[in-house]
């Protein structure tokens, strides 16, 4: 008796969910999409190791834009089409974040760049940080690559010509480099206690990002005194206190009218009249500058990794790349060339940001208006994804998509295509329109500058035998498996 009352109400559950589903997609326009079970919705249709494939796949069924029920978020919208996410992220009722109980716990009250709502607040600070982020790129840039090297050479000294896995060395570095962009102050060693300590900080915060963390979906969870709740208060104690230090350490510096780093931001919007136009608190400023540690660190890091997986596994295409930092080495005279020099180093990180897209599926938007897209519509309040990853491997956009070639990216003279030329492309490993990532002008020119520092003293190779899964690891992003390298110190001959 008791299973066929379980089994009507299983079948009356289900009825219920595709009822909803129908009238969701046909009377509210809901963009289209397989029909949900209970509770999970349509998470069975998502492998969990790949999820980017899955939508992918859905998206061939069922259309550029689709829709898919993911458990106790509701109904989430997918984009897979390049010229839907264009349209609908260069709407600014598309411009909003979903709301992360994880994110409002670490933030305290206080709105960062990367949750905050689109509006004036946003605007504020995106502008301010933006412009300093240029700067601090251009003024200072090869400086914090030198110091982030320091750090993968004292390694390489270490290992001798031994494999070693390059992921805790390169994590270190990319959070030591963020912190002189942040602070204007950087270790010297990786072995540092205080960098130590705050990286492992770092990683309390980020497995609490996870979608595995139960607190995401049952924030009371937060009221319990587990370890895990306990160690994110210590270290949201410890982050406030390191804060306020360096703030106090900024304040006492002799006024030099020139952005070093973003607590001199910080110290600058204070002081003018935009924080009280804006609303923007103290709180606001620090939660933004935090912000970028988490922004920042994985992808970067992330993006090296990847950058050293295909020089490994392109041999020739690394000494390509060798053969143009040696020659713009020669002709300029110096041993730093600049980025305009070169174009193929270049084109191969682009390469490997599309082929891969650190940020495959994209971060969440929500929707402050009703958006129409075609036939469908994007209800108010609605979190959808563009998935960036199949944007990248669509043969409508890429020609073979899977094949790795950097020359995509250069003219027939093996120039770099132009800025304009390449923001009409399908190209969107930063996302597009108007909550694209602000670290993006850093981050290229680091990561030109990285590749081509360490490749004119090393040479990189994968141990024999050693032959990572190219399909990487989906966590918050798109990882390497782990993989363990072997560098050959070389000898320009000037
Ligand atoms: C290769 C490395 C990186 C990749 C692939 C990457 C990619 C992305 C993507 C796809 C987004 C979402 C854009 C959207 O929603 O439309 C994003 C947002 C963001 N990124 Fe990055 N990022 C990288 C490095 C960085 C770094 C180094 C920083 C900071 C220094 C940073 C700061 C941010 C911030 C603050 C946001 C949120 C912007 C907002 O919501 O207004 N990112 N990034």
């Amino acid at each position: 008796m008791i299973m066929i009352i379980l089994a009507v109400c299983a079948l009356a559950l289900c009825l219920y969910y595709s009822i909803h589903d129908l009238y969701l997609i046909y009377i509210c326009k809901f963009p289209p999409g397989p029909l949900s079970l209970p509770l999970i919705g349509g998470l069975h249709y998502l492998d969990p190791k790949r999820p980017h494939h899955s939508i992918r796949d859905l998206g061939a069924k069922y259309g550029g834009i689709f829709s898919l029920r993911m458990g106790p978020l509701g109904r989430v919208i997918f984009i897979n089409d390049y010229k839907i996410i264009k349209q609908v992220c260069e709407n600014k009722s598309s411009a909003d974040r979903p709301h992360l109980p994880f994110i409002d716990i670490i933030s305290s009250g206080a709105s960062g760049i990367g949750s905050v709502e689109y509006g004036k607040k946003w605007k504020i600070l995106t502008k301010c940080f933006h412009t300093a982020l240029v700067k601090i790129a251009s003024e200072r840039g090869q400086n914090l690559v030198d110091k982030q090297l320091d750090f993968i050479m004292q390694r390489i000294n270490a290992e001798g010509e031994r494999p070693f896995d390059p992921r805790e060395v390169i994590s270190i570095s990319v959070l030591n480099c963020i912190s002189g962009v942040a602070y204007g102050e950087m270790y010297n060693s990786a072995d540092d206690e205080n960098l130590r300590k705050q990286y492992q900080n770092h990683w309390t915060i980020m497995r609490g990002l996870q979608s595995s963390n139960l607190i995401n979906l049952f924030p009371f969870l937060w009221k319990l005194p587990t370890a895990f709740n306990t160690k994110v208060r210590e270290v949201l104690q410890m982050r406030d206190s390191f804060m306020s230090e360096k703030y106090i350490e900024h304040k006492k510096k002799p006024f030099m009218d020139n952005t070093e780093d973003l607590m001199d931001v910080i110290l600058e919007v204070e002081s003018s009249k935009k924080i009280i136009n804006s609303k923007i608190t103290i709180p606001d400023l620090f939660n933004s500058l935090w912000c970028l540690f988490l922004a920042g660190t994985d992808t970067f890091t992330d993006a090296i990794l990847w950058i050293f997986l295909y020089l490994m596994k392109n041999p020739k295409l690394q000494a390509e790349v060798q053969r143009e930092v040696d020659e713009a080495i020669r002709e300029g005279n110096t041993f730093y060339p600049p980025r305009e020099k070169l174009p193929y180093t270049e084109a191969f990180v682009l390469e490997v940001l599309r082929i891969v897209t650190p940020v495959h599926m994209g971060i969440p938007h929500y929707t402050s208006e009703d958006i129409e897209v075609g036939p469908y519509k994007i209800p108010k309040e609605t979190q959808f994804f563009p998935t960036l990853w199949t944007v990248h491997h669509s043969e409508k956009n890429w020609p073979c998509p899977e094949r790795f070639d950097p020359t995509r990216f250069l003219n027939t003279d093996g120039e770099l295509i132009s800025k304009e030329k390449l923001s009409d492309m399908p190209f969107v490993p930063f996302g597009i329109g108007r909550r694209v990532c602000l670290g993006k002008t850093l981050v290229m020119e680091l990561l030109v500058l990285i590749v081509s520092s360490f490749l004119k003293n090393y040479t990189i190779e994968l141990p024999e035998g050693e032959n990572p899964d190219m399909e990487g690891i989906t966590t918050l992003g798109l990882k390497t498996c782990p993989y363990k390298m072997v560098s050959r110190r070389r000898h320009l001959l000037l």
